[in-house]
């Protein structure tokens, strides 16, 4: 069936075909939350993080719904569908640092919209936000299926202990992530959405703090029809999330973060597959704004809108220049000031609809 604004159909195969309908996630009562295990590993150890918690500044909360409603009203107006979360009270019973960036809890894979485990406490309520959407998906499209992973326990038993002494210092940090000893133990399975790219039939997954072998088994079991390959990136001491990272742009064409390449002997299966993998620009910018969980590379986190079409941070002019060089026709929006609300334009959008079918872009097995 063909996509209509007045029909809602939830489908997406994949992230680079065009895009009908999109969550754009808000940052209405973001707190940054307490100390907690998964979270501590996470934050650099000269992070401005560290230490702090609590309800974020108004005005920084202000600017970044400022920033959003106009990333939202820019897509409607390319005659997008835009829907938006519900804000949920997040200062009780627990903290949330974001309800924002809806890709690190919505996975949509078809006609499938799965939440998410999560691995950080602090997330463990925030599909909330997510469900009166959910509940009208699924009352006005009967091909939609909606599906939660187990909630995890997380318990101390998900954490190692080792990864949380003060001071482990950068060097142990990649000896660590190149060996794959994560801050997560395979207690139960654990995955953030975020961690999962689409290729039609393929789902590649980020093997790292946020995502556990057990959850990259979940996702094979739950999706038997494709085929689940797990990655892992060396050289990112602080290992979340795959959208700052590896980058698909269309069919056959990859970004890469120049510092966490992918493996020599994990290319190959792109490679054989006629995918090219290219190193991405360098971000604008020496650091995060302040507040901000994530790193410089949000510069790569772009939404694509079609094969043709990509939606960059508009101070980010080297990652604009290399999508022009690449062919891509480069639409500019301003978010840098909502990033310490959880992420960029990849991950504070979901996917509902996109045109296409799930196709095989790996062929060679
Ligand atoms: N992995 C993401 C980053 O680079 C979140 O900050």
């Amino acid at each position: 069936m063909n996509w209509s604004p007045d029909k809602t159909q939830v489908k997406s195969w994949n992230e680079w075909d065009t895009l009908r309908h999109v969550i754009v996630g808000r940052a209405d009562d973001c707190h940054i939350p307490p100390e907690e295990p998964a979270l501590d590993a996470k934050v650099p150890e000269d992070s401005d993080m560290r230490g702090q918690w609590g309800r974020r500044p108004q005005e920084t909360i202000d600017r970044a719904n400022e920033l959003l409603d106009n990333f939202a009203d820019m897509l409607r107006k390319r005659g997008v569908r835009v829907d938006r979360p519900t804000p949920t009270d997040f200062s009780k019973p627990v903290t949330t640092p974001d309800c924002m960036p809806p890709r690190d809890v919505l996975l949509t894979v078809g006609h499938e919209i799965l939440e998410a485990t999560m691995s950080y406490r602090c997330r463990w309520f925030e599909y909330l936000c997510y469900r009166p959407l959910m509940q009208q998906y699924w009352e006005e499209d009967v091909n939609f299926r909606h599906e939660a992973a187990p909630k995890p326990r997380l318990t101390d038993e998900d954490y190692h202990a080792d990864y949380l002494s003060e001071k482990i210092g950068i060097e142990k940090r990649l000896k660590w992530t190149a060996e794959k000893f994560f801050v997560t133990t395979e207690e139960e399975p654990l995955f953030d959405a975020a961690d999962v790219l689409r290729f039609g039939k393929d789902l590649i997954v980020q093997h790292g703090f946020t995502t556990n072998l057990k959850g990259i088994e979940w996702l094979r079991r739950h999706f038997p029809d494709h085929r689940v390959r797990a990655v892992n990136f060396p050289g990112d001491p602080y290992p979340i999330h795959i959208d700052a990272t590896f980058t698909p742009l269309r069919p056959g064409l990859i970004l890469n973060n120049p510092n966490r390449r992918l493996p020599e002997e994990q290319r190959e299966y792109f490679k054989k597959n006629d995918w090219e993998i290219v190193d991405a620009a360098q971000p604008a910018h020496n650091t995060p704004p302040p507040l901000c969980y994530s790193s410089t590379w949000l510069s790569m986190n772009v939404l694509v809108l079609d094969p043709k079409t990509v939606c960059v941070e508009a101070s980010e002019i080297y990652q604009m220049e290399q999508m022009d060089k690449l062919g891509m026709e480069v639409v500019p929006v301003d978010l840098r000031d909502a990033y310490a609300f959880g992420g960029g334009l990849h991950c504070c959008t979901a996917d509902v609809y996109r045109d296409g079918e799930c196709e095989d872009y790996f062929p060679v097995q």
